[in-house]
């Protein structure tokens, strides 16, 4: 993980290149064979994070989706409350800090201005302990915590973020897991999941190697000027990353929404001209979201969709299908990443915008 382009056009390209080593350098030593590390933070820690019972996640921009995916996760698996919350929103409001809160900040850089006052806010309101899942050593966010679980994406040049993310959200699954276990995940769910985790390098590998394809999707987005994300679950808030690259690079609009939101107003937007991308993994609420793909045919929109090979949904007019390899469910927003930062990337490219550099953005904001 040098900092040069090496082979790569781009930076961002190169770095979602990069995702396998980083993801699995991420997992070593904190996922075992069959069982997650429960140690994330030593011995002296242990009897803090015995006593967590409710998590509040602070972040920004990408990093606040990788946030929003843990909640999820962290109620579901862990079954402690969580809540998400934009820094800049928490750190001005009047909030109320549960009994036993654990504050966990999200951030690439550990610099980012907002992140830090809230973490600084957090103390003053009485947070248990704070957290800092990051990816620089050193950060004035990492010296201020009093935990940390670094990602280990290495340097991270382009604007857009990439492999900072999935790193991110792989620390997050470790450390939900590693909260659920001392909260008594059944031991056949855990050796699921961290089998699961082992194989994530290797599925992210057999997506790269979809990129051919996903460039030619690229291809029907560069004259349109709106565009329509959807996924449901959490997968929603990987739409909402899609949405986002799309926007810092391609300066296409794109919204995200929750696919159940779809006629409660954006439907009003479809039609030809406006592509709609769903992330549609065969999961429980698949059936939902292909009646929701139905109701956007029905207006004449198209539909690309990042769905599972069995998920059994085949080309038919209007549908342009990517089909992703199968992975455990809970894993999908890592997976499902993966094919919306090229498909941003290939747009751009495409666009001929400044892929690394997107106007009026920078890759750390450490001024409010
Ligand atoms: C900037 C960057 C984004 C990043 C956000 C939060 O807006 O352009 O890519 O997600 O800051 O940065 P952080 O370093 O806190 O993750």
């Amino acid at each position: 993980q040098s900092a040069d382009k090496g082979q790569y056009k781009h930076y961002m390209l190169k770095e979602i290149f990069e995702q396998p080593g980083v993801i699995q350098a991420t997992l070593n030593g904190r996922v075992g064979k069959g069982e997650i590390n429960t140690q994330l933070f030593g011995d002296s820690a242990q009897q803090l994070m015995d006593s967590v019972q409710a998590v509040q996640i602070i972040a920004c921009g990408t990093s606040y989706h990788a946030g929003m995916v843990a909640r999820y996760w962290i109620e579901e698996l862990a079954g402690i409350p969580c809540q998400v919350e934009i820094a800049s929103e928490y750190r001005y409001r009047k909030t109320i800090t549960l009994p036993n809160t654990l504050f966990v900040t999200i951030s690439q850089s550990g610099e980012t201005a907002d992140t830090l006052a809230a973490l600084r806010v957090a103390k003053e309101r009485g947070a248990l302990a704070s957290l800092a899942i990051c990816n620089v050593p050193g950060s004035s966010l990492v010296r201020e915590s009093d935990l940390c679980l670094m990602t280990q994406a290495g340097p991270e040049i382009g604007v857009a973020s990439t492999k900072a993310f999935t790193t991110q959200l792989s620390a997050l699954m470790v450390l939900t897991l590693s909260l659920a276990k001392t909260r008594g995940l059944d031991s056949t769910l855990e050796a699921e999941l961290t089998d699961a985790l082992t194989t994530l390098p290797a599925k992210v590998e057999e997506v790269l190697a979809l990129s051919q394809r996903v460039e030619q999707l690229a291809t029907h987005f560069a004259d349109k000027q709106h565009s329509l994300f959807l996924g449901r679950g959490a997968l929603y808030p990987i739409a909402l990353e899609g949405a986002l690259k799309l926007k810092e690079i391609s300066y296409i609009h794109a919204e995200a929404y929750p696919a159940g939101e779809l006629k409660h107003g954006p439907l009003a937007l479809v039609d030809s001209e406006m592509p709609v991308i769903t992330v549609a993994p065969g999961n429980e609420l698949l059936e939902k979201l292909k009646s929701n793909m139905q109701e956007v045919r029905a207006r004449g929109g198209e539909l690309y969709v990042f769905a599972d090979q069995h998920a059994g949904i085949e080309d038919q007019e209007g549908y342009h299908i990517l089909h992703l390899p199968k992975i455990h469910p809970l894993l999908e927003p890592i997976l499902y990443t993966v094919p919306l930062q090229l498909l941003s990337y290939y747009v751009a490219v495409i666009r001929g915008t400044d892929v690394d550099q997107p106007r009026n953005l920078a890759k750390s904001v450490t001024v409010e």
